[in-house]
């Protein structure tokens, strides 16, 4: 067993149980990168401070950088008497350069250690997270520019409402995946903040440089008290709940390829890479994918409800509770991640059946409206309008037609107003072209929509080259 850095006060041992329940090196230990980086900033910022001699503090960040890379090549064995990451790392320290080791953890805590390690580990998760949204939004707005021509029956209710663009369609998952994309970038915001300094909930009497450490670490702010910059969790809550938008964003597509792969809607086929078969029914090929993205939204709705669940009723300022963050958040990312990498591939080898979507498209009196439109343009109040269109659907439902095989003359029994041209008024592409108000489906709108939505991902790439050059 290894032993405590804390046992001082202590006379007996940890009950092995007690150890095991408490430990969370299992979890953390993803984020030895971070608290070693934290660590090296700590004790560099201990020298300029004159706090710990030079010559000890360049002794401690070099065997902090042996250590990093032995984690890498798996040379060092974390377990569970270590109890968590940051503790696992400082026995290794002192294990390999003595009491000297011990200098490191001057003018800090755990307390404030995890909150830095933590802001270190969701930045860099932020920052890939919003990548793979904008690799899904590109991969939209690539589709949507091929698939300019086709046209769908839009919904309402999931029963036919009037014919859209598929292109329009995507489109408008572009710009739910741009808002979780802007959501992410106001959460980096809030957690772009420098808590080390803050030791165990009241500051230091050392007298350390935090704006130092700060700027190290490339953090553009300190935290303002240092009892909030122990326990505040709102940062990890606010990514919680964006990824839960996100993934609702996501379960409504899968949702939606769930619907319109099966035989009744055939409007796409996704491709045998991405569905798995029955082990009894051998015709079977199932959208697993897609179905487990909209699975897999659950667990990440309930990682916010237990991170909100562990925070509400904690005492100012760290409580152990707080150690309960991390599996939440760890499992938010990594869902998120592996959801939106997959979606980025299989979007774009899904099947478009363009024949099935435009026949449907006219069907189910989709052209209703337009046949109101039509006679309200010719002066008709649209009350009055809609209601004449609404006999006229009664009409073809008892005669088993679609509006469009109405006759001029059986048209006119309704409304005098009709005249020849009211079929090439009705007629599909027609409809979904005249309808050009502002993020209307008509095509003009809709290719707008996509050279709008290519500057914005070009110009994201470009700032996000510049900051990498910067960061270099
Ligand atoms: N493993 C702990 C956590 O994740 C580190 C902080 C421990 N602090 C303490 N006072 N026991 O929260």
């Amino acid at each position: 067993m290894t032993e405590k850095l804390w046992n001082g006060r202590f006379e007996q041992p940890t009950d092995k149980l007690v150890e095991e329940y408490t430990a969370s090196i299992h979890f953390d230990s993803r984020l030895y990168r971070h608290d070693i980086e934290g660590s090296i900033a700590h004790c560099r910022m201990l020298a300029e401070c004159g706090i710990i001699p030079h010559e000890e503090a360049s002794l401690i960040v070099q065997t902090l950088g042996e250590i990093l890379r032995d984690i890498e090549r798996g040379k060092i064995k974390l377990d569970a008497s270590q109890e968590d990451i940051h503790m696992a790392i400082e026995n290794e320290l002192t294990a390999r350069i003595g009491e000297t080791g011990g200098k490191l953890h001057t003018a800090r805590s755990r307390n404030d250690q995890v909150a830095l390690d933590m802001r270190l580990y969701m930045r860099e998760a932020l920052n890939e997270i919003r990548d793979l949204v904008s690799l899904v939004q590109s991969t939209l707005v690539e589709m949507a520019e091929e698939n300019l021509d086709v046209i769908m029956p839009g919904f309402t209710h999931l029963q036919h409402a009037q014919p859209v663009l598929f292109s329009h369609h995507l489109m408008a998952y572009y710009e739910m995946f741009g808002r979780d994309f802007a959501r992410l970038g106001e959460c980096s915001v809030r957690t772009d903040v420098m808590p080390l300094g803050s030791a165990a909930l009241a500051g230091t009497a050392f007298p350390t440089d935090m704006e130092w450490t700060a700027r190290e670490l490339g953090f553009p702010r300190v935290i303002g008290n240092s009892m909030d910059a122990v326990s505040d969790r709102d940062y990890m809550i606010e990514f919680c709940s964006t990824a839960a938008i996100l993934m609702m964003h996501v379960s409504r597509m899968a949702e939606e390829l769930v619907i319109w792969s099966s035989a009744e809607f055939a409007f796409v086929e996704i491709s045998d890479a991405f569905c798995t078969g029955s082990s009894i029914m051998p015709q079977k090929k199932n959208p697993d994918v897609p179905e487990l993205m909209r699975g897999k939204t659950g667990r990440v709705y309930g990682n916010l409800f237990a991170l909100l669940t562990i925070a509400k009723g904690l005492p100012l300022a760290y409580n152990r509770d707080l150690q309960e963050d991390k599996e939440p958040v760890f499992d938010s990312v990594d869902t998120v991640g592996a959801t939106l990498r997959l979606l980025g591939k299989m979007l774009p080898q899904i099947r478009i059946n363009k024949d099935k979507m435009a026949l449907m498209a006219g069907q189910g009196f989709t052209a209703a409206t337009d046949l109101a439109d039509y006679l309200a343009r010719r002066g008709v109040p649209f009350r009055k309008a809609h209601h004449v269109a609404g006999r006229i659907v009664q009409y073809c439902i008892q005669a088993g037609k679609e509006l469009g095989e109405c006759s001029l003359d059986e048209l006119k029994t309704f409304h005098m107003a009709f005249d020849e041209d009211v079929f090439s008024y009705l007629d599909i592409s027609s409809i979904v072209g005249r309808r050009q108000s502002v993020g209307g489906t008509g095509a003009p709108r809709v290719a707008e929509a996509i050279a709008r939505a290519k500057a914005e991902l070009a110009s994201r790439e470009a700032s996000s080259k510049k900051n990498t050059q910067m960061e270099e």
